[in-house]
C-alpha cells in the first residue's frame, strides 16, 4: 500500500528540483532545503472541498473499524444508524469503558475491544464471553486458545489508515500509544480517505497541480477484502470466512471476464451495509443494468420474483452469525456469483474435504451449490432453510439447470440438442 503515498513524495521532488536546479556558478549560494516531507492531514482537512465524498464516507463502514475510547462510551463517534449504538451495548466482564483503550468493528457485524496494555480482549481457556454479536445481540468467545492481555493487535494493516508495523514489539516506542500489546502505529483508526488516496498534505495546499493517487482497481480494496495469500477462499465450518470479497471476485464470471470490478458495482466512498439510511448510493450497478431483465427472467413462475441476487449472491460468508432460524444463511453476501446445478449440497460440492477451501474448476472458478442458492427461500428434506416450500436437491437441480429459457447460453442448448 505504501507505493501510493510514493506519488505525492516524488511530485514533491519534482518542486524541489525546480527550486534548486540552477547549475550556473553565480547561482545565489543557498543550502538545499530538504524537500517538504508529504504527510497526512486527515480526513477533516478534505472536506471542505470534497463536502459529498466526506459525508458519504463518514456515514460508511470504512471509518469506524478502530475508535479510540476516551473513558465513555462512544456512543457520538458513531452514525446514529449503525448497529453500535443503536444496541449501546457496555464492554464485556470486568472490562469498563475506563480501562478499554479501543473498539474494533461496531458498524456492521460485531465488537471487540483492546484492553489498557494494548491487547485485543480474548476469551482464554476460561471462555470468556467477550465478542458481542449484534444480529442476534448476543455474546460468544473469541480465541478461548488466547489468555486474556497476550493477543497483541497486529490487524492495523486492514484497519487503519498509515499503519507501520513493529518488528521488534519489545521497543515499545514503535507502538502506537506505547502500548504493549499494540504492534505498531497508525495515523488514524480506520480507513480515510489518505489511505486509499495516498498522504495530502502537498494537495491540499495546491491541489490544482499535486494531484492524489486514485486507484481504481480492485486489487487495491483487495489488500484489505482478502484472507489468503495465494486467494484461496478459505472457508470452515460450512461457510466462507469474512473479509474475502476479493478473492471471491476473482474466482468469479466477472474477474474472468475483466469486468465489472469493485467499483463499477461500488462507489468506495458510501456504504452498502446501510444503502436505504446512509448519505450516497453504495450500489452504483445493479445486474439488469448489464444483464438483461427479459433474457434472465426465470422459467417457471415463482409467485414472486426473487431478485437476482437471491440466488446468485446469497449470504454464505459468516463475519459473527449464522441465522438462528437457517442455516443456510450467514451474514456477508458472497461475490462467487456462478452456480453450481448438479443436485449435491455444499459438503459434497462446494468445499475442499477438509472444509478449508472453496473447491475450484479447471478454469479457476468458484460455484454455490443450490442449497446455498435455493434454500434461502426453500426448506431442505428435514425442513431447514427459508419459509417456502420444501424442494429436495435433484428437484432444484431439474429446474436450476436452464432456469433463464432466454438466456443466449439455454437458447444454443435447446437448438444443439434438437
Ligand atoms: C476505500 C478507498 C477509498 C476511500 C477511503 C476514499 N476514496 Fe476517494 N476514491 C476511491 C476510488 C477507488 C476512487 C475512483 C472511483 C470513483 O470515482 O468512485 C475515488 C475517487 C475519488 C475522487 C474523485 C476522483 C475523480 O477523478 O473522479 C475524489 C475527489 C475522492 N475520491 C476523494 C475522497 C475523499 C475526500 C475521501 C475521504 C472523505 C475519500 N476519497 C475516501 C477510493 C477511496
Ligand atoms: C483546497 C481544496 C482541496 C482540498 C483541501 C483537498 N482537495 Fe482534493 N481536489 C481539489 C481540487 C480542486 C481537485 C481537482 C484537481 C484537478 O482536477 O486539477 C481535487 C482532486 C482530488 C482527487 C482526484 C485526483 C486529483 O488529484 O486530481 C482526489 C482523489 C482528491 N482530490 C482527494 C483529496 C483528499 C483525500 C483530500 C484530503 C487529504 C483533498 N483532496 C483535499 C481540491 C481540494
Ligand atoms: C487482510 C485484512 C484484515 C485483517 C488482517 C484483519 N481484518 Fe478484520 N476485517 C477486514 C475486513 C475487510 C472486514 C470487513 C469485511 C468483511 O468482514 O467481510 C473486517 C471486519 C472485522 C470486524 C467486524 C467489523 C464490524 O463492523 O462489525 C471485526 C470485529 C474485525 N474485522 C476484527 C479483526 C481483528 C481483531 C483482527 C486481527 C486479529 C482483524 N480483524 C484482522 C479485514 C481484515
Ligand atoms: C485498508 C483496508 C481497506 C481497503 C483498501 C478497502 N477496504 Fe473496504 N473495508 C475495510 C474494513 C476493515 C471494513 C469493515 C469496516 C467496518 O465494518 O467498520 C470494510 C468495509 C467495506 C464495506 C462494507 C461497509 C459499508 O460501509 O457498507 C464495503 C462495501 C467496502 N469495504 C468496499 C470497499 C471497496 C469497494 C474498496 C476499494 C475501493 C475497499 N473497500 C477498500 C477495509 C478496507
Ligand atoms: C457493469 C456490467 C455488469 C454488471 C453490473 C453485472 N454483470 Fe454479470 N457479467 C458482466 C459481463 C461483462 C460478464 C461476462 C460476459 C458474459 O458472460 O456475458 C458477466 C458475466 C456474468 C455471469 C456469467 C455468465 C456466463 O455466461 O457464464 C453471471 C452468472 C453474471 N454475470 C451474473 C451477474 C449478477 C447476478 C449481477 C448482479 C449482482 C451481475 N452479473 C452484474 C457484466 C455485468
Ligand atoms: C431463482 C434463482 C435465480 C434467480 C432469481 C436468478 N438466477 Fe441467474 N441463474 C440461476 C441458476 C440456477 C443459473 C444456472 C443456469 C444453468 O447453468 O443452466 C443461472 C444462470 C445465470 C447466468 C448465466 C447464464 C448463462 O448464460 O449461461 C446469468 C448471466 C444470470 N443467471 C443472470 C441473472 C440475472 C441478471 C438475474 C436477475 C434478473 C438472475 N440471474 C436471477 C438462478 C437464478
Ligand atoms: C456485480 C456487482 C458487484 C461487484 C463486482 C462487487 N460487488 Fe460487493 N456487493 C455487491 C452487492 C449487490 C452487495 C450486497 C449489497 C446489499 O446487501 O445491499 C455487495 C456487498 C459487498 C460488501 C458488504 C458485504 C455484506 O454482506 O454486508 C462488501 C464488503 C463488498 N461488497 C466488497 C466488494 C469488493 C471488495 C469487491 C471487489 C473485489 C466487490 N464488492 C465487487 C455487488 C458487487
Ligand atoms: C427469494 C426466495 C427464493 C429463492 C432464493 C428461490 N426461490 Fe424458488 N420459489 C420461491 C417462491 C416464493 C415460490 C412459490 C411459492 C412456493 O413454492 O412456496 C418458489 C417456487 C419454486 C418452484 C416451484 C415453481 C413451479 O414450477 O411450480 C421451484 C421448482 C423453485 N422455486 C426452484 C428454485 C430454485 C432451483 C432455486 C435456486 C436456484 C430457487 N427456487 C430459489 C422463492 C424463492
Amino acid at each position: 500500500m505504501k507505493t501510493r503515498h510514493l506519488l505525492a513524495l516524488f511530485a514533491a521532488g519534482i518542486l524541489v528540483f525546480a527550486l534548486v536546479g540552477c547549475s550556473d556558478d553565480d547561482c545565489p549560494v543557498t543550502e538545499p532545503t530538504a524537500p517538504e516531507a508529504v504527510a497526512f492531514v486527515g480526513s477533516a482537512s478534505c472536506s471542505g472541498c470534497h463536502e459529498t465524498k466526506y459525508n458519504e464516507w463518514i456515514e460508511s463502514g470504512h471509518p469506524y473499524k478502530l475508535t479510540k475510547l476516551d473513558g465513555i462510551a462512544p456512543i457520538l463517534d458513531f452514525p446514529a444508524f449503525s448497529m453500535y449504538p443503536n444496541d449501546a451495548v457496555d464492554p464485556p466482564g470486568d472490562y469498563t469503558w475506563d480501562n478499554t483503550t479501543y473498539t474494533i468493528g461496531g458498524y456492521g457485524w460485531k465488537m471487540r475491544w483492546v484492553d489498557e496494555n494494548g491487547y485485543v480482549v480474548t476469551s482464554g481457556a476460561a471462555g470468556d464471553l467477550v465478542q458481542y454479536n449484534f444480529e442476534t445481540e448476543g455474546w460468544v468467545t473469541y480465541h478461548t486458545d488466547n489468555e486474556p492481555g497476550t493477543k497483541p493487535y497486529n490487524c492495523g494493516q486492514c484497519h487503519t489508515t498509515g499503519w507501520v508495523a513493529n518488528d521488534v514489539p519489545e521497543d515499545t516506542e514503535g507502538n502506537q500509544d506505547g502500548l504493549a500489546g499494540m504492534w505498531g502505529t497508525f495515523f488514524a483508526g480506520g480507513i480515510h480517505c489518505e489511505e486509499c488516496h495516498g498522504k495530502g498534505s502537498l494537495h491540499v495546499e495546491d491541489p490544482e497541480n499535486v494531484h492524489m493517487l486514485v486507484d481504481n482497481s480492485s486489487a487495491m480494496c483487495g489488500e484489505c477484502h482478502t484472507r489468503d495469500s495465494e486467494n484461496r477462499i478459505a472457508s470452515s465450518g460450512g461457510y466462507i470466512k469474512h473479509h474475502e470479497q476479493y478473492d471471491e471476485w476473482l474466482h468469479s464470471p466477472h474477474s474472468a471476464f475483466g469486468a465489472p470490478g469493485c467499483n463499477t458495482c461500488h462507489d468506495p466512498h458510501a456504504s452498502v451495509h446501510f444503502d436505504d439510511i446512509a448519505l450516497g448510493t453504495g450500489m452504483l450497478a445493479s445486474c439488469t443494468d448489464c444483464h438483461d431483465a427479459t433474457e434472465y427472467a426465470l422459467k417457471a413462475e415463482h409467485s414472486f420474483t426473487p431478485q437476482c441476487i437471491d440466488c446468485h449472491m446469497p449470504q454464505v460468508a459468516k463475519s459473527a452469525v449464522v441465522n438462528p432460524d437457517n442455516p443456510y444463511d450467514a451474514d456477508v453476501t458472497s461475490h462467487i456469483i456462478a452456480i453450481n446445478t448438479d443436485p449435491v449440497n455444499k459438503t459434497d460440492g462446494m468445499f475442499s474435504a477438509d472444509g478449508a477451501f472453496v473447491l475450484l474448476d479447471d478454469d479457476g472458478m468458484a460455484r454455490i451449490t443450490l442449497d446455498f442458492a435455493c434454500y434461502g427461500c426453500h426448506k431442505d428434506d428435514d425442513g431447514n432453510g427459508g419459509s417456502f416450500s420444501p424442494r429436495t436437491l435433484s428437484e432444484l437441480s431439474t429446474m436450476a439447470v436452464g432456469i433463464h429459457p432466454n438466456a443466449k447460453s439455454a437458447k444454443k442448448a435447446q437448438v444443439a440438442a434438437r
